[in-house]
């Protein structure tokens, strides 16, 4: 039977708990207040408080969908026996009205981007520039807003459309805002948050990521003892902070499986390998399974179908490699962090489902082996740092994320050794130039798509017609939404300039302009 360890992140440091009332911000508000080097867990409501020795100094309550005039999810018993300063955002504030005896109701107009707001004093304010205190432009997304306030509460700010935008307790730590100061877009929305987290709940900034590297370190050895553990390496950031970690803490009872695939970007097989084996003296095997890989896709184009037989391919290699592994006990090391558990539901409930998506390969539970998962209450940035602190360098860890299946998704349609090849030239080409002008690190994630379209071109004076190439760029801070950067003319241009005359079999190149939503980052 598989199971999992609770990594000791943020071990007996006070923290912060944001409930989840399902809203697409609560991830943001958690990393905010790790941000202010303050720990924080997120969970959801209804559920037991978590166990550990994390003293819980103030409980924040999310916006969600929940509309608190029908379906409402009231203030659990447990967060309010915990008698700390509590914090309501958006449905949070609906749910401490109505936890007070005050009314909600649908308003007449709903309240959707920048509002502006006046203010009346509170300590909320404290930290607020003083040209501030007045006057605000806050963020809103709401239709149902409080119209009576609960019983010993008074109103803290208003605005045209909610007289009551911000309310708080006569006698108790207790605030609540309609608005929501963790998006960028608040103005002065962080001072709000520290003040909270800091000024009100007294919470001192403790946490930070490189110290807990010896409380994992330890946790790590205690659990495995003398076992071996077994680690999918896909190159990607997260397997490699978790491997650089393992070896630090295990040595040689860590074995590393990398799939060469055929599908990775050019040159990366050699960085992972480099880096990992040569450098940090891990145990890598390295399988080179590419003809396996490029055999089961041929003729397939449903992106479905190409991520189910990586997957299932990825499953294939890795079991034949630990059969080869003769020790008693085996663990699978996963790279699971800490979005991957809110978003599968792992703060949602008892059972722990972890997005196969997320997982190197979607190596699946069944593997019989029992789970390792030491950084499943990090966020991406904070492994970043682990990973620095670990000595990996930054041109390695600060590597755009990749999809496991790999470049299969980028070659649109058919997928082919040659096509592949192409894919791989055009990309290199991009990233190449996005490091030259300083634009790398300014988009979260960049890269070339094949398309299966033909165009007309003229090459020399030659007519051509031949594979057009797609350039995708976007901005994002959780890759759960995203913006099309606004790459420079000359950027562009020199890329698309580069890719026509460098690479044979190209005749034309087209930008990516569409938001994530509608679309998606990938194309398929
Ligand atoms: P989408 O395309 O859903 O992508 O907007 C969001 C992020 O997830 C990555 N992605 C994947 N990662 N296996 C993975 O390991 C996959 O099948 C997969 N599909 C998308 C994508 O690159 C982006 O960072």
């Amino acid at each position: 039977m598989s199971h999992s360890i609770q990594s000791q992140a943020g071990h007996g440091l006070p923290m912060i708990l944001v409930v989840d009332y399902g809203s697409q911000y609560t991830q943001l508000i958690a990393r905010k207040v790790r941000e202010m080097s303050v720990y924080s867990e997120v969970i959801a409501p209804g559920k037991p408080l978590p166990h550990s020795d994390n003293p819980i100094l103030g409980v924040i309550l999310s916006g969600g969908p929940q509309t608190a005039t029908g379906n409402e999810q009231p203030i659990d018993e447990a967060i309010l026996a915990l008698d700390v300063p509590l914090l309501g955002i958006c449905y949070g504030m609906q749910a401490m009205a109505i936890h007070g005896g005050g009314l909600v109701k649908k308003g007449e107009v709903g309240e959707y981007g920048h509002t502006e707001l006046s203010l009346t004093p509170s300590p909320l304010w404290a930290m607020l520039p003083a040209d501030a205190k007045n006057h605000l432009r806050v963020w809103m997304s709401h239709e149902d807003h409080v119209v009576k306030l609960p019983e010993d509460f008074h109103i803290i700010a208003a605005s045209r459309h909610a007289p009551i935008a911000a309310m708080a307790h006569k006698h108790k730590p207790w605030f609540a805002l309609q608005f929501h100061p963790e998006v960028s877009h608040t103005e002065h929305g962080d001072a709000m948050l520290a003040q909270f987290v800091q000024g009100i709940c007294q919470c001192p900034q403790a946490w930070q990521v490189t110290d807990i590297e010896t409380s994992l370190i330890s946790t790590i050895q205690e659990q495995v003892g003398q076992d071996h553990v077994l680690l999918g390496l896909s190159g990607g950031v997260d397997s490699s902070v978790l491997a650089a970690l393992l070896h630090k803490a295990i040595g040689d009872q860590l074995t590393c499986v990398f799939v060469d695939t055929g599908l990775l970007r050019r040159g990366e097989a050699d960085q992972v390998m480099t880096t990992m084996h040569d450098h940090m003296a891990v145990n890598v095997i390295k399988v080179d399974a590419s003809e396996r890989f490029f055999q089961q896709l041929q003729d397939v184009t449903d992106p479905e179908t190409k991520r189910k037989i990586c997957g299932e391919l990825f499953v294939e290699v890795f079991q034949e490699q630990s059969k080869a592994l003769r020790h008693n006990t085996i663990w699978l090391a996963q790279g699971t962090i800490y979005p991957d558990v809110i978003e599968s539901g792992g703060v949602h409930g008892t059972a722990e489902v972890i997005k196969s998506h997320h997982n190197v390969g979607g190596l699946p539970e069944t593997l019989g082996m029992p789970l390792l998962e030491p950084l499943r209450m990090l966020f991406k940035d904070e492994i970043r740092l682990l990973g620095k602190c670990l000595g990996l360098s930054e041109v390695f860890i600060g590597r755009h994320p990749f999809p496991g299946p790999g470049l299969c998704l980028r070659v649109i349609g058919e997928v082919t050794p040659e096509r592949v090849a192409t894919l791989q030239a055009c990309d290199a080409i991009f990233i190449e130039e996005l490091h030259a002008q300083g634009w790398y690190n300014q988009v979260a994630q960049a890269f070339a798509l094949l398309l299966p379209v033909m165009s007309v071109g003229v090459v020399g004076d030659q007519r051509a017609y031949a594979p057009v190439v797609g350039l995708r760029a976007v901005t994002s801070i959780d890759y759960m939404t995203a913006e099309w950067a606004d790459l420079p003319r000359e950027l562009l241009t020199k890329v698309s300039s580069r890719i026509v005359n460098e690479v044979p079999g190209v005749s034309r190149v087209v930008y990516d302009i569409t938001h994530k939503p509608p679309a998606t980052i990938e194309w398929e």
